[in-house]
């Protein structure tokens, strides 16, 4: 694989481009199951995860993902940086860059800064969440979980359920699958659902408990609780009524089928707690997925070497 300098997004990948990432990540799963889960391909390397936004699972495991890749990780915390003083996104990565930083994995709220940052950076850029846009790894390791449980992608039948229109994981899983040929089916309240969304070949639907028994996987987006209020759905109870993953509605669904959520979650809106914690979720299995998948992404993009 010849990869661009940046992982952007999942929108202008090729479906080669998806299967070499899940494939590496694949191998990868074998080195994290060794007594000493660590390979020397990034020694010398340096990597910066750079987040304007909380995080918890992706920040984490990139950072354990260089680790195991024996690259040197720096974390940077916008709450004791000078962005404190006022310094812009350019300035910092600029400086930092100055350091000797080989690759950037960025977080920020602003749809569009990864790429302002891969256009201005000699240093790889990660995109680890961008506004709405995109959150490419997430998308990766969720195709990568989806597909150790039903082995061929383009089979796949995936319902995404909830705020669509502010979800940077609903938009890269949906270039993701329907790259690879899988049919794609969203479900929420007309006013979560973006305008001309069916122009990216998904279907479109209200009512879940009409269709949740048609899907392989079944994916639960948060519900940012903050847009309580904005008029874009009544309330967090009839949210949960309608489109809330509760026992009852999981026992319509296929028997093989798996439910997903990228976390965090809100237990007891979009789901139940005994649904999070049961048989049928991977949640944590993604989880666990996301270093391989990171370690994947890490790895292309900086040009490592098996030895
Ligand atoms: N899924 C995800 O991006 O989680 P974090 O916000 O905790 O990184």
């Amino acid at each position: 694989m010849n990869p661009k300098k940046d992982l952007i997004g999942i929108e202008r990948l090729t479906a080669d481009e998806i299967y070499q990432y899940l494939d590496l990540a694949d191998n990868f799963i074998e080195v994290l199951a060794r007594p000493i889960p660590i390979v020397p391909a990034l020694r010398g390397k340096t990597v910066l995860t750079l987040f304007f936004e909380a995080s918890t699972r992706t920040q984490i495991s990139f950072s354990i993902a260089a680790k195991r890749l024996s690259a040197d990780v720096v974390s940077f915390s916008q709450a004791t940086s000078s962005v404190k003083k006022g310094e812009t996104l350019l300035d910092t990565a600029r400086n930092i860059e100055a350091m000797k930083v080989d690759g950037v994995v960025i977080r920020h709220s602003a749809p569009g800064a990864a790429l302002f940052l891969g256009q201005r950076l000699d240093a790889f850029v990660i995109n680890a969440g961008d506004g709405t846009h995109e959150h490419p790894t997430q998308g990766l390791l969720d195709m990568m979980t989806m597909r150790q449980h039903f082995r061929d992608l383009k089979k796949l039948k995936v319902l995404i359920i909830g705020d669509v229109t502010h979800s940077r994981v609903a938009r890269s899983n949906i270039f993701g699958l329907r790259t690879v040929g899988a049919r794609v089916a969203i479900c929420a309240p007309p006013t979560l659902i973006p305008l001309e969304i069916e122009n990216l070949g998904v279907e479109v639907y209200n009512n879940l408990d009409e269709i949740i028994g048609d899907f392989d996987v079944v994916m639960a987006l948060r519900i940012q609780l903050e847009r309580q209020g904005t008029g874009l759905f009544p309330s967090v109870r009839e949210y949960r009524a309608c489109y809330g993953l509760t026992k009852e509605r999981v026992m319509r669904m296929k028997a093989k089928s798996i439910i997903m959520h990228p976390g965090p979650t809100n237990r007891g809106v979009e789901i139940d707690p005994d649904v999070a914690d049961s048989k049928k979720s991977v949640i944590l299995e993604q989880v666990k997925n996301g270093v391989a998948l990171r370690m994947a992404v890490l790895f292309i993009h900086a040009g490592g070497k098996i030895e």
